[in-house]
């Protein structure tokens, strides 16, 4: 709504100067007193007049603009006051009225976004949580502002270590404790298989060769892969379910397996193919190394199912965009894949959502190796955590393990969402559980607090919006009305962190303002402006909360 007024008073003096050479500048100044500034000393130069007859023309133009109260010349700016009646008024009354849906869009494309895809048989990795709570969160974004998503879970279920895990489960496996304890177990197999080769490297030989025949639809092979396969699943699905994520598409890189060939033959008409010691590459310049797209034994690779997919979602879902939210150890991968389809052809709108380590202690925080840590457990503990705090602060509470889930995963989601993506981030139980400072029990502590607030009052209507040329009211109802602008700077940078760093924003004024201000007071038009400012402040909130994948509370 700020993005509309600023865009309205651009267009007006735009026109009202009556020159198409000029760029006209509407600020949002961080100091001083003013809501916009237009800077005058470059269209002064370009137009030839004194900066007085400018600076009087231009506030001439805006004089019967309704969103303006007053404009006022100082130091080669106009400065522009809005009429802060007039927002209040508009913006409150569009976010009671459309509640939850306050922000929404139209933009009427489609976007495909990949994200989580753990690999089967193999512990879901705190990356894989990364990527999950980024590309929830950013798929959430993206439907608000009316874009049609497709979360697609490209899940690894294919590739050469599935000769390996079949080789290592005839010798080695037992049907029953993998059923208990699908990844652990499976995940212990492959490890025995990389020691055991070592001194004994036809295993590989057999490995390569089973994958060979899986490749080529061998039954048995199929059926061992697809219980592999299902028991993995299970076991994702459980995180799914805690972290309350879903998918519109689990098609893995196993669902490319017959698509892959016509990728292969498409590389070679066009003359990209090319022979390199018995493997097929494509060569993509000096800058970045080759594609290999297909091994000399004839297996293909991640890339070419990446190359499968793209097209099949292509011709599929018709995209606009592509976003592929993993971490930056894939850079290159992702630099292959665009330079490929470049080479193909296609200008594909492709964005690799990259995405920094997680540390625990200020080291890499892993499930690999000796460091197994289960993040299903972690998540449980968070949960634990929370429940003992909460348990504290209200004994009396009722729904105590709803609460308790609900402020245990929405603490983890926001200590991955409140930075920008690209940093690392600290993984540290206390400090993201805390109810001060930048965390997720903050935010929907804030909430909680408002809830408390109004329990009990009774919400008529605002009979006099004055009382919102104040600072702190007029503060926060220009945050309520950049929330639709915000979402979509989150869009553009893919940064759910834009969404957090906003919620931190609302929730810091709205506690100043509580601080500053008796809501409920003798003098019936200010407590109804109060009742309504802060039901707004709420409703924004909890949708927000929502877009992060954060579920807001009633109580806590
Ligand atoms: N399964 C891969 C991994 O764990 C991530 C896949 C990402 N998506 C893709 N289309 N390549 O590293």
């Amino acid at each position: 709504m700020i993005q509309a007024i600023k865009d309205d008073i651009k267009t007006s003096v735009m026109l009202g100067l009556n020159n198409p050479d000029i760029n006209v500048v509407v600020e949002e100044p961080k100091r001083g007193n003013a809501d916009l500034a237009i800077p005058l000393f470059g269209l002064v130069k370009q137009l030839g007049m004194s900066m007085a007859e400018l600076s009087s023309k231009v506030s001439a133009i805006l004089e019967d603009n309704p969103s303006i109260s007053e404009t006022q010349f100082l130091n080669g700016f106009l400065n522009i006051s809005i009429d802060r009646v007039r927002l209040s008024k508009e913006v409150i009354e569009e976010v009671l009225t459309e509640k939850e849906k306050f922000g929404n869009d139209t933009i009427n494309q489609t976007v495909c976004i990949d994200y989580s895809a753990p690999n089967i048989a193999k512990s879901f990795s705190i990356g894989h949580l990364r990527s999950t709570m980024i590309g929830n969160a950013l798929k959430n974004i993206y439907t608000k502002l009316g874009y049609k998503v497709i979360g697609i879970n490209h899940l690894g279920d294919w590739g050469t270590q599935f000769g390996k895990m079949i080789v290592a489960y005839k010798l080695w496996g037992d049907r029953k404790l993998i059923e208990q304890n699908p990844i652990t177990e499976l995940q212990k197999l492959y490890v025995k298989f990389h020691q055991e080769s070592e001194s004994n490297p036809s295993l590989e030989d057999d490995a390569r060769a089973i994958f060979k025949r899986l490749e080529d639809g061998d039954q048995e092979m199929l059926e061992l892969w697809q219980y592999f396969r299902d028991e993995s699943l299970k076991e994702f699905m459980s995180m799914y379910d805690l972290l309350g994520v879903s998918f519109d598409s689990y098609d893995g890189e196993s669902f490319y397996n017959d698509k892959m060939e016509a990728i292969a033959d498409r590389l070679d008409e066009l003359g990209l193919l090319v022979e390199d010691d018995g493997a097929m590459i494509v060569r993509l310049g000096d800058q970045i190394p080759p594609a290999l797209i297909k091994r000399r034994d004839g297996a293909t690779l991640y890339i070419t199912r990446d190359l499968a997919a793209l097209m099949y979602r292509y011709n599929h879902y018709h995209f606009d965009k592509v976003l592929y939210v993993v971490g930056n150890e894939q850079k290159l991968h992702f630099e292959q894949l665009k330079a490929v389809t470049k080479l193909m052809g296609h200008d594909f709108d492709i964005e690799h959502v990259n995405f920094g380590l997680v540390l625990q202690d200020g080291k890499k925080m892993s499930t690999r190796g000796g460091n197994v840590v289960k993040l299903y457990d972690v998540i449980k503990e968070a949960i634990e955590q929370a429940l003992n705090a909460i348990t504290l602060k209200n004994p009396n509470i009722s729904n105590k393990e709803m609460v308790a889930k609900a402020v245990g995963i929405g603490a983890v989601i926001f200590n991955d969402l409140k930075n920008d993506r690209n940093s690392e981030i600290e993984f540290n139980l206390d400090q993201m559980l805390a109810f001060e400072g930048q965390t997720g029990p903050y935010l929907q502590y804030s909430s909680v607090r408002i809830a408390s607030i109004l329990k009990n009052q009774t919400l008529s209507e605002i009979s006099n919006y004055d009382i919102f040329n104040e600072p702190l009211y007029f503060e926060l109802v220009k945050l309520l009305a950049s929330f639709n602008q915000t979402l979509k700077k989150a869009t553009e940078v893919n940064g759910p962190h834009v969404i957090s760093r906003y919620l931190l924003q609302l929730s810091q004024t709205f506690n100043q303002f509580y601080g500053q201000h008796k809501i409920i007071t003798e003098d019936e038009a200010v407590k109804q402006a109060n009742l309504h400012l802060i039901l707004a402040v709420r409703t924004v909130l909890n949708e927000g909360l929502r877009l992060l994948g954060m579920t807001a509370l009633d109580e806590m």
